[in-house]
């Protein structure tokens, strides 16, 4: 179907119906860890799937800069790592681009390192608080400086660093991660405790190559490897589909009529699969199957058909498990037959972009009526949308829940600065107008 108009603008018709077998980009979050912990561990380790995120792509280069050797082949990627303590000061700034987890999780790994490191991001990025790693890093023995509103840039001097016991005070797997990685080079066992569960890819990973790791309850505690003279095994890893980037087809095929649609090798770990339950529970017909797992990951297929949705308020318990998701079910919340409402998501207006912002303005573009609350959103059920003229606001996940809009809203839809897709999933324009019928 013609999604185009120019480079930066896209054009999205009504659809028929979405069909067919997709494969989608390999998970933004895993790849990241992956990289960042092979890059790190001793000997080499091969990555298939890795996703071909813009963001991914960022900690690459960041690793590179730091001395780590990287060959890509398209999506499968060779790390010869350089052991705990083996990165080089890097020749003038790491750059993160637009990802916060670079930035985030990166700093664990430069907090342990011997020398001073400077990372830098995007003007996005530049706007995203740092002070939730300072804290804790700090504490640990690093020097880590931001501007004084604990903003990016980063400057990290990293040497010993010593446990800690820390009680994080947002929800959020990316500082949870730079504490243990972080904790990968102290003296003794440091301990992370969660306010809720939040993604644990970084447990996962740091199993299956050998960390001292356990969990109890909300209480991560890792062991430093350095006192033992122990590293990281490399490992061969394979990436599954994001699920967040599924969520866009999932959503798609609920929503659009005489939808069928598979998604394949699809990342099912339970701390993401929020949107499914949720879907399920609202009458969606939502089927995985040929669940499997591979190193630690349960990946299976989702299968999806047009469904009628019942709609209803999320505890604010489980947003951490659809944060990522919130702007793309918040359009399918217009659908539903009873609306949808949320609360305790205030972390949305410091992502790419202020998500409950971003979404609130586009959907009253498209006619919808939406109350905006300062931690969430309340979306009246069975609107119909027109098309509109969206903005992105450079990010990502706005333009590609307003691309999911457009299908199902009638008229013309106008997505502007849409290559922000890119810095998740850069084929997602193609994907769409393969799977999707124009009316
Ligand atoms: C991520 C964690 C979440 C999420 C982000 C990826 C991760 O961020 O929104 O897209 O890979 O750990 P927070 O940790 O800031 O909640």
């Amino acid at each position: 179907m013609g999604f185009f108009t120019s480079a930066r603008t896209r054009k999205i018709k009504p659809a028929k119906r979405i069909t067919g077998s997709v494969r989608l980009p390999g998970d933004k979050s895993i790849s990241h860890r992956y990289a960042m912990l092979a890059a790190v561990a001793e000997g080499t380790s091969e990555v298939r799937s890795f996703s071909s995120s813009a963001d991914c792509q960022s900690t690459l280069d960041c690793l590179k800069k730091l001395g780590v050797k990287i060959e890509r082949h398209n999506q499968d990627i060779t790390i010869h790592g350089a052991r705990l303590r083996g990165l080089r000061q890097p020749a003038g700034t790491l750059d993160a681009g637009n990802s916060g987890s670079t930035m985030r999780m990166l700093s664990g790994i430069l907090a342990g390192q011997s020398f001073r490191s400077v990372i830098v991001g995007d003007a996005s990025l530049a706007c995203r608080p740092m002070k939730r790693i300072i804290d804790p890093l700090t504490q640990m023995g690093a020097r880590v400086q931001a501007s004084q509103d604990g903003l990016p840039p980063l400057e990290i001097e990293g040497g010993r660093l010593k446990p800690i016991s820390y009680e994080l005070p947002v929800p959020s797997a990316q500082v949870k991660t730079a504490i243990l990685l972080a904790g990968l080079y102290a003296e003794g066992e440091t301990e992370v405790v969660e306010p809720t569960a939040t993604r644990d890819h970084t447990e996962i990973a740091l199993e299956q190559m050998g960390a001292d790791i356990g969990r109890h309850g909300r209480t991560i505690a890792i062991r430093g490897l350095l006192e033992k003279g122990a590293q990281l095994e490399a490992k061969k890893f394979y990436v599954p589909s994001d699920i967040s980037a599924a969520a866009f087809f999932i959503v798609a095929g609920l929503l659009v009529p005489d939808s069928n649609l598979v998604l394949q090798n699809v990342g099912l770990n339970p701390t993401r699969t929020a949107i499914l339950d949720l879907l399920v529970r609202m009458g969606g017909r939502v089927k995985t199957l040929d669940v499997d797992s591979i190193g630690g990951e349960l990946v299976g297929n989702i299968h999806l058909e047009n469904s009628v949705l019942a709609g209803g308020e999320i505890s604010s318990a489980a947003v951490p498990g659809w944060i990522d998701e919130l702007p793309v079910l918040a359009v399918l919340g217009t659908q539903t037959q009873h609306g949808l409402a949320f609360h305790g998501a205030a972390e949305l207006r410091v992502k790419e972009s202020d998500r409950l912002k971003a979404v609130a303005d586009n959907l009253r573009r498209m006619g919808a009526v939406v109350e905006e609350f300062h931690d969430g959103l309340s979306l009246t059920g069975k609107q119909a949308l027109h098309g509109a003229e969206i903005e992105s606001y450079g990010d990502h996940r706005i333009a590609m829940a307003f691309a999911i809009a457009g299908l199902v809203a009638q008229g013309t839809t106008l997505i502007r600065d849409s290559r922000c897709v890119e810095i998740s999933f850069p084929d997602f324009f193609d994907v769409l107008g393969r799977a999707a019928e124009p009316k």
